[in-house]
């Protein structure tokens, strides 16, 4: 790989011999994926690549980089990459990565389009640095503004109910629902989670959930949740008669683990949904289920997330835990990824602990179910250690109680077991989450290997320096 900068002058590049040659000719299968209804997105962000490719021969670089010159075109070439091609022998692949308007990205596009041959636009550089590795790697957010295209990417909209649904002859509930629909398809990450105002029937609703849980939580609940929900009364409004807002709890969480929640309108993909996981943000549904049961829902609702998860994504080792899955399914393949899944439903949605000698519940789908949560620390549930490789096989059932439970010893033992079931998925590179930026450092080379070693020294240097002032001041 040759990397320049656009502000460098480029006399001449030869490139080596091509002895690899591939000859078949194939569209990528990595297309971007843009279906938000945002078509002004490459206007504004200025920022979009492609990638063509032309003859290897002396200075076909310098060539290349020509082609943005002319007519002074207001195109800043912001990097640049080569490689053989995969698709023609003897021929070179460039990936170039520009900031211009759409208008004239659309004008450089016709005019390489005489000269050289356009292999695809608009393709994320790792996309394109994978493929080279014979692997075809699915598109991943790589900073935290780019979950929007994740949480945007609804399966199922909040609104279109299942003939057995409790709300579906409510006309009145469907209404409400695509209100919910159009507030989580509206919000971009960074701007602030819109305030709902809850109708009476709903935070009757919420009430009866709230009043029948908190009954069995401090039998069946971990310590974890049983020290956070008292905290989530004080600061976020966790009462009887007051459905809390994602906002104040989407702040709450910042402090606590940082961890963030944003409004979601309807079921997403295991991928674009653990994606949220790996930048500490999970999607939260608004809506409240409907009425006629409040102990029943067939999908996930805000009595849900702000009683099943929220509690414990406030822990600082639940959080690693969480992101962990996350981290481990980006850019992973399909069967990958549904193992990861099958692994957070068993820990992040049915786990079980084991304190002070007693099985205790942390999974969100049994902190918001009475009947369940009665049933997994009862005698009549099947309870196995969580191991990700057995685990990931198990059958996750929907409609009814699970066959199974996984029980861990702590956060961070589960932690460490997905860390190792990580190891075993394949990718090309390694992801390490740059907390600064908020964005994924891909690891794939020495130079990005050597960023990450630094900041390891400077967290050392810091613990190097705390033990000896502990051996001074205190004689330890
Ligand atoms: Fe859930």
């Amino acid at each position: 790989f040759i990397h320049v900068s656009a502000s460098v002058e480029i006399t001449s590049i030869v490139f080596g011999s091509i002895t690899d040659s591939y000859l078949y000719s194939r569209r990528p299968s990595f297309c971007p994926i843009n279906e938000t209804a945002d078509t002004q997105s490459a206007e504004d962000c200025g920022k979009t690549a492609v990638v063509f490719s032309l003859k290897n021969e002396v200075g076909c670089l310098v060539k290349a980089l020509r082609l943005f010159q002319v007519r002074q075109r207001r195109v800043n070439l912001k990097h640049i990459e080569s490689r053989a091609s995969r698709r023609l022998v003897n021929e070179v692949e460039i990936f170039a990565d520009c900031s211009c308007s759409k208008k004239e990205f659309n004008e450089l596009l016709q005019l390489l389009k005489d000269q050289v041959n356009i292999v695809s636009f608009n393709t994320p550089a790792h996309v394109w640095a994978a493929e080279a590795d014979g692997d075809d790697v699915p598109w991943f957010p790589m900073k935290i503004s780019e979950l929007d295209q994740c949480s945007h990417r609804v399966l199922m909209y909040g609104s279109e109910l299942d003939a057995d649904h409790p709300g579906f002859k409510d006309e009145v509930y469907r209404h409400r629902r695509k209100y919910f629909v159009e507030v989580a398809m509206s919000y971009k990450f960074g701007q602030p989670i819109p305030r709902i105002e809850y109708t009476a029937e709903e935070v009757r609703t919420w009430g009866v959930v709230f009043r029948e849980l908190t009954k069995l939580y401090p039998t069946h609940a971990c310590r974890e949740y049983l020290k956070n929900l008292p905290l989530l009364s004080k600061h976020c409004g966790y009462r009887e008669d007051n459905i809390p807002q994602l906002e104040d709890v989407s702040l709450f969480l910042r402090e606590r683990s940082g961890f963030t929640v944003r409004p979601v309108a309807g079921y997403l993909s295991p991928r674009d949904f653990l994606a949220g996981l790996a930048y500490r943000v999970f999607n939260c549904t608004q809506y409240v289920r409907h009425s006629t049961d409040p102990l029943y829902t067939p999908e996930p609702d805000t009595c849900h997330e702000l009683l099943g998860h929220v509690p414990l994504l406030a822990d600082p080792k639940f959080a690693q835990f969480s992101q962990e899955i996350g981290l481990a399914s980006l850019g992973a393949s399909d069967e990958d990824v549904q193992k990861l899944a099958t692994c957070y439903f068993f820990t992040i949605e049915f786990g079980l602990c084991k304190q002070d000698g007693q099985l205790r519940a942390y999974g969100a789908g049994l902190l918001s179910s009475i009947g369940e949560l009665r049933h997994a620390l009862s005698d009549q549930a099947c309870v196995k250690m969580f191991d990700p490789k057995t685990t990931c096989n198990q059958e996750c059932l929907i409609t009814t109680f699970q066959d199974v439970y996984f029980v861990s010893e702590s956060f961070e033992e589960a932690k460490e077991k997905m860390r190792e079931f990580a190891k075993t998925i394949k990718r090309p590179f390694s992801v390490y989450y740059n907390p600064y930026t908020q964005s994924i450092d891909l690891l794939k080379d020495t130079r990005s290997i050597e960023n990450v070693v630094q900041d390891l020294r400077s967290d050392l240097t810091t613990v190097c320096d705390a033990l000896g002032k502990m051996n001074t001041y205190m004689g330890i």
